[in-house]
């Protein structure tokens, strides 16, 4: 099952206009914002990811993801946002992180970070009515070998999903792209997650599927505004959903990594909004 958070097609037309784009399936009204609408993205892309940049170094054995959460919580107050999880949809935190098995939503706790933990913390600010959405992994300490090989697979396959959204490519061009790249070093893509049309709302159409068949879905067209963020198992790629209603973890309980960017069409390819102001890509920072 596919758990994607707009199912209904935007109720009003804030801002550019809307098309309905030949996508079969998932043929959907997609945002086409105005060049104009490029710079406030960029800065509340900018505030999420020094968000990120900025919790990396408290990331060490012995804290808890709420220590965490409350840190992110303040810095996006103290720069003018709102931390967007933050009772969407009844989420209780300010923050998404998600700790070895889990696959995403997890909920800020007490619960300590041990050594070897690699962990997604996902960010959503709202800066002047316009949405920040960036997540990458961290390590507490040091990781096994194979969970810094699945890190690494995750983020090559993202930045590989990024090089191919340009005009005249397709959604499921990327969804290729990172389905055969994570496929060709033995993990797997998570299905029933996806990425999302972004902009003055938190997700909008259409869903962007981390896999899928060249020349599948909407076209690329300038102004486009979306997430692109897969989750990638070590095992087998099937979820469940635990009591709380929230945290996904991997059914056979394997590690699983996620890294996501927001980004723009442009004329040429895409902006990419969320980029690292410190430089940081994938673990270790430094
Ligand atoms: N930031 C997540 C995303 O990438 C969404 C989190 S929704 C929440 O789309 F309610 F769990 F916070
Ligand atoms: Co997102
Ligand atoms: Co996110």
């Amino acid at each position: 099952m596919l758990y994607c958070y707009s199912e209904t097609q935007p109720d009003d037309l804030l801002n550019g206009f809307s098309t309905m784009m030949d996508g079969g399936s998932d043929a959907r009204r997609i945002t086409i914002h105005k060049p104009a609408d490029f710079a406030p993205m960029r800065k509340s892309g900018r505030l999420a990811a020094e968000t990120l940049d900025m919790i990396g170094p408290h990331v060490v054995p012995g804290v808890t993801t709420e220590a965490l959460n409350a840190l992110c919580h303040d810095f996006i107050i103290a720069h003018g946002a709102v931390p967007a999880p933050l009772n969407y949809r009844g989420f209780p935190k300010s923050t998404c992180i998600s700790i070895n098995h889990v696959v995403c939503h997890g909920i800020p706790g007490e619960k300590k970070l041990q050594d070897g933990d690699i962990l997604n913390i996902d960010i959503t600010v709202i800066l002047d009515g316009w949405y920040g959405d960036s997540s990458r992994m961290y390590v507490a300490g040091t990781p096994s070998t194979r969970a810094k090989r699945l890190m690494d697979v995750t983020y090559e396959s993202l930045m590989r999903g990024i090089e191919a959204v340009k005009p005249g490519n397709t959604f499921g061009d990327v969804g290729h792209v990172i389905q055969n790249f994570v496929e060709s070093q033995r993990f797997t893509v998570v299905r029933d997650f996806c990425g999302h049309g972004i902009g003055q709302r938190f997700h909008e159409p259409p869903n962007v599927l981390h896999f899928g068949r060249p020349g599948e879905g909407p076209r690329f067209v300038p102004g486009m505004f979306f997430t692109i963020e897969p989750m990638v198992n070590a095992g087998r790629p099937e979820v469940k959903i635990l009591e709380d209603g929230w945290t996904a973890v991997t059914r056979d309980r394997s590690l699983s990594a996620q890294f996501e960017h927001m980004l723009g069409v442009t004329d040429t390819g895409c902006e990419i909004f969320t980029l690292s102001p410190a430089g940081y890509t994938a673990p270790p920072y430094q």
